[in-house]
């Protein structure tokens, strides 16, 4: 097996295949309706659940340094760049440091990344998806950093949420999205508003409490999760999903599944999706 290959185990016939170009070509038709944007999510999570830890250094929890690795950050930007739009939290750029915003977000300025922005521009896509950032404030300070993503921004809040600072966030070139009845943002809302601006392909990159939003209303389309094959205990720290009991439980069915040996320890990783059904 070269460096580069993975073993497709799910669907059938196994193979090995390349890690470049595996999410890029990956089929995304939403199930019902041409005109409903198709919404998909990603983590990486270790063997007992855990996305993030606390970061000492940072001063506050971030995906685990034990379990991310540059493989699977290369399918987290392929997924990107299929994207016409991002789903963000306003405490995950928040966190970024001053200048660092750009940097964070994909599609990363490597040029390990070269060909997806050439994979965009042979498609007449923008240069970069827009970012849609879920808070429960107008954060004007956010938004003044936003203005040099280079690409279009948008804050989606809830009806409830003080709306005094809406000409200021639209000064930074941001669009307001009210989504949603009260202080939150609402699934169904959110992904309807993204559709009618043409937004068809929706990559939520946010964490437990955007995953539970977009499962209580039901549009989510698709979860890729990377299970890295490491324990990693500790006391505190997130798993997938945060929220109230889900009343049904939201159920899925294999996508695809690739198992990638090639990580730099010892452990390796699948690269699961699910479709919900
Ligand atoms: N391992 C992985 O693959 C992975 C993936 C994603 C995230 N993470 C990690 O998970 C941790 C949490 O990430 P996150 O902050 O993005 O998580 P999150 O729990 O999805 O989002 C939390 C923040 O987003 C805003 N928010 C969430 N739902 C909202 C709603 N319905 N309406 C309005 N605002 C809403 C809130 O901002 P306000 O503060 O404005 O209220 C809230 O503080 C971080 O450490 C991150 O690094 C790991």
């Amino acid at each position: 097996m070269n460096y580069s290959e993975l073993l497709k185990l799910y669907p059938a016939p196994h193979c090995e295949c390349r890690l470049e170009g595996l999410y890029l070509d990956d089929a995304m038709e939403h199930p019902d309706s041409g005109d409903k944007p198709f919404v998909y999510t990603n983590f990486v999570s270790s063997l007992d659940g855990r996305i993030a830890v606390e970061n000492p250094r940072l001063g506050r929890r971030s995906a685990p340094p034990a379990i991310t690795n540059a493989r699977d950050w290369r399918l987290f930007q392929e997924l990107a760049a299929r994207a016409d739009a991002m789903i963000v939290s306003a405490a995950f750029l928040r966190g970024l440091a001053a200048g660092r915003t750009q940097e964070k977000l994909p599609l990363g300025s490597d040029p390990a990344f070269k060909d997806l922005h050439a994979w965009r521009r042979e498609r007449g896509l923008p240069p970069q998806p827009a970012v849609v950032i879920l808070s429960r404030s107008l954060d004007v300070p956010l938004a003044e950093r936003c203005a040099d993503l280079e690409r279009p921004v948008y804050f989606a809040i809830g009806d409830g949420v003080a709306q005094d600072d809406s000409a200021a966030v639209e000064a930074t070139g941001a669009r307001i999205l009210i989504a949603g009845a009260g202080q939150r943002v609402e699934g169904r809302p959110l992904i309807d508003a993204l559709g009618q601006e043409g937004l068809q392909r929706v990559y939520s990159i946010a964490g437990p409490r955007v995953l539970h939003m977009l499962l209580k209303d039901a549009v989510l389309d698709r979860l890729y999760l990377t299970h890295f094959q490491r324990l990693l205990g500790g006391k505190h720290f997130d798993t997938l999903l945060e929220g109230e009991t889900l009343d049904p439980p939201a159920s899925f069915v294999p996508h695809a599944l690739y198992y990638d040996p090639n990580t730099e320890g010892p452990a390796g990783q699948f690269f699961a999706s699910y479709d919900i059904r």
